[in-house]
């Protein structure tokens, strides 16, 4: 998704611009920009190819300066082309680097269309640069101001001009941005990862904030203009690229790295108190009547699964919702519900606007579980649980997703205990399967040669199916969403007592079926799922607990877990679906760590 850094220094800023860039790259985009002041205008290169040939742009035509935008871009409004690339112009005079989108932009380019501006580009974003050269008269601040108070949406903008060659004005509502302060120069980003190193501090901007980014310091206001100041903190040294290490992507890196980020995510007590969600935790949990789960994507899976823990270990009634849907939806608000927000990047926009719509209700009892300690979403919760995945840059989510499981888990042992339907010795039994799993999660691991035997099978098709029950009918809609999104073959989820009405019509041998079968209360219903699919010629792959005596037959392939892992089997059962989509993927030769069209933290509607 797009990002953004800005730059006023006394030095040629464009290789700390190209640098953050680069840092942002994981986020996925698919057209990058760079723009410098000049006496004459400013002065741009961009590409739809990467940032490395962006930097080979300014390495030939020398394109330096000392204040400068620079931005990735995620298309929203008009294709991937270069004329939609940013930073966009106005009048030869003005630059913009935009994130976010702006809803009012058809008027707003009629009204600016009337006053003689063309549009060369098809962006919501040239609104804003020419609504922004309309309204200036000298004062590059006053007119953002001005123009800002005309736009519904969202964004986050940057914007220079060629009168003031040591300026750069900022803007957010919506969207994130940061200010950073470094010595005799000053920044904006989306993130502090895009500048630590060359900012000492940052402040995050509120809604609504504007800021002048000058040589010497910043000028803050919020939306009424009053003078503010936004807290500075120390930027963390940024560690460098990560390394792949042995690994072909860093999908596969991810997938591998998941038994120590469970290890770091799972409290190091004996004993899980309230505290750990956070000072007010006691007193919320006591007082709450139902948990509602507000989430996007995998992180929304992740809530499908853990309303299995918290109904059937802490007896509460649990909701699920997905973001996008809640935060438009007229529903019935419950002041004594506790709103979890599942995220593993705490950005994304529909899950943060669900959660404001759920305070907005009335539902002030929030809890954050979430990747990222300094993102707008832990900030805004009244609780927060921070998994320890570390920074995730595959754009399909793996150990992200393990890791909000194990803390969903301790949510439910936590309020299973508050509740008094969890004792002492149920509590430390669930803590010794936890502190277990990482050890099963490398015995899981180890499956991967036969995994990518599969795979073979799975490069040719085009469609596939994917079957489980109960606490895994979660995992399956998991499992085909990263064979999707990463391989690009159109895979469906179904609760397999679901199969007979409806997708059972799908069913042929060129139909692979994979199917999760744990050793459970719905084994033998399972089973005669299984039958249905294999009489109709159907190819089955199950990953079968070791204990469920399923066979390897004609047209059912066997891969057997190596133990059963009761209420936590979910999370060793979606690692060997991660892996089949990865090697499914890089079998049909796709860009796995940067698939088309997605991004990893979606910061727009
Ligand atoms: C994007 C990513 C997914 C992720 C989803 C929710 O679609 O590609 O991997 O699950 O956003 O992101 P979040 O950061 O809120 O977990």
């Amino acid at each position: 998704m797009c990002g953004i850094v800005g730059a006023v220094a006394r030095r040629n800023i464009v290789p700390v611009l190209v640098e953050g860039l680069r840092r942002l790259e994981y986020r996925g985009y698919d057209s990058c920009g760079l723009a410098v002041v000049t006496s004459d205008g400013p002065r741009r290169v961009r590409s739809v190819v990467r940032v490395a040939e962006l930097d080979d742009q300014v390495s030939e035509v020398r394109f330096e300066g000392v204040t400068g935008i620079a931005h990735t871009r995620w298309a929203t409004h008009g294709a991937a082309t270069i004329n939609n690339a940013h930073p966009i112009f106005s009048s030869g005079s003005l630059a913009i680097v935009h994130n976010g989108i702006i809803e009012n932009y058809q008027a707003l380019r009629e009204t600016l269309r009337e006053q003689h501006y063309e549009f060369v580009s098809q962006t919501d974003t040239e609104v804003i640069a020419h609504l922004i050269h309309s309204l200036y008269k000298g004062d590059l601040f006053a007119a953002v101001r001005e123009a800002v108070r005309q736009l519904t949406g969202a964004y986050a903008i940057g914007v220079v001009h060629q009168d003031h060659p040591h300026t750069l004005v900022g803007a957010r509502a919506g969207s994130p941005l940061v200010v950073g302060y470094g010595n005799d120069e000053n920044f904006i980003a989306w993130d502090a990862l895009a500048i630590a190193g060359s900012a000492e501090h940052i402040s995050y901007l509120e809604e609504g904030d504007i800021c002048e980014i000058a040589l010497k310091g910043v000028r803050l206001v919020d939306f009424r203009g009053d003078k503010v100041v936004r807290n500075p903190r120390r930027v963390q040294a940024y560690g460098g690229a990560v390394e792949l290490g042995p690994y072909r992507h860093y999908m596969q890196k991810e997938i591998f790295e998941q038994p120590r980020a469970i290890s770091h995510t799972i409290p190091a007590t004996d004993t899980f108190r309230p505290r750990l969600f956070g000072e007010m935790a006691s007193d919320v949990f006591r007082g709450i009547d139902s948990v509602l789960i507000l989430a996007c994507g995998t992180s929304y899976y992740a809530g499908l699964t853990a309303k299995y823990w918290l109904e059937s270990v802490a007896k509460i009634r649990t909701e699920v919702e997905i973001a996008s849907e809640y935060r438009y939806r007229e529903s019935v608000p419950n002041p004594r519900a506790l709103v979890v927000t599942v995220s593993q990047s705490g950005e994304t926009a529909d899950t943060l606007a669900a959660l404001k719509h759920a305070q907005s209700q009335g539902m002030t009892h929030t809890l954050a579980v979430c990747n990222v300690a300094t993102s707008a979403m832990v900030r805004l919760t009244e609780l927060k649980f921070l998994t320890h995945a570390r920074m995730e840059i595959g754009v399909a989510s793996t150990k992200a997703f393990t890791t909000q499981l194990v803390a969903l888990f301790v949510l439910a042992v936590t309020l299973g205990k508050v509740r008094g339907h969890v004792n002492d010795a149920q509590e430390a039994e669930y803590i010794h399967q936890l502190r277990h799993l990482p050890a099963a999660l490398n015995a899981v691991l180890a499956l991967e040669p036969q995994i990518i035997a599969w795979s073979d099978d799975f490069v040719r098709k085009e469609d596939a199916l994917f079957l489980g029950r109960g606490l895994h009918y979660p995992i399956a809609l998991e499992g085909a969403l990263k064979l999707k999104e990463i391989s690009y073959i159109h895979a469906e989820a179904y609760s397999a007592g679901e199969l007979k009405h409806g997708p059972l019509a799908l069913v042929t041998e060129a139909m692979p079926v994979v199917t999760i079968a744990p050793n459970d209360a719905l084994l033998d219903k399972l089973k005669s799922n299984m039958q249905e699919v294999r009489a109709r010629g159907g190819h089955i792959y199950v990953f079968a607990d070791s204990d469920t005596h399923i066979k390897s037959d004609d047209g059912i392939h066997v891969i057997r877990m190596p133990e059963h892992y009761g209420l936590l089997s979910p999370i060793p059962h979606v690692v060997p679906l991660q892996l089949l989509a990865y090697h499914t993927a890089c079998g049909r030769g796709t860009d796995v760590d940067k698939p088309r069209n997605l991004a990893k933290s979606v910061t727009v509607e």
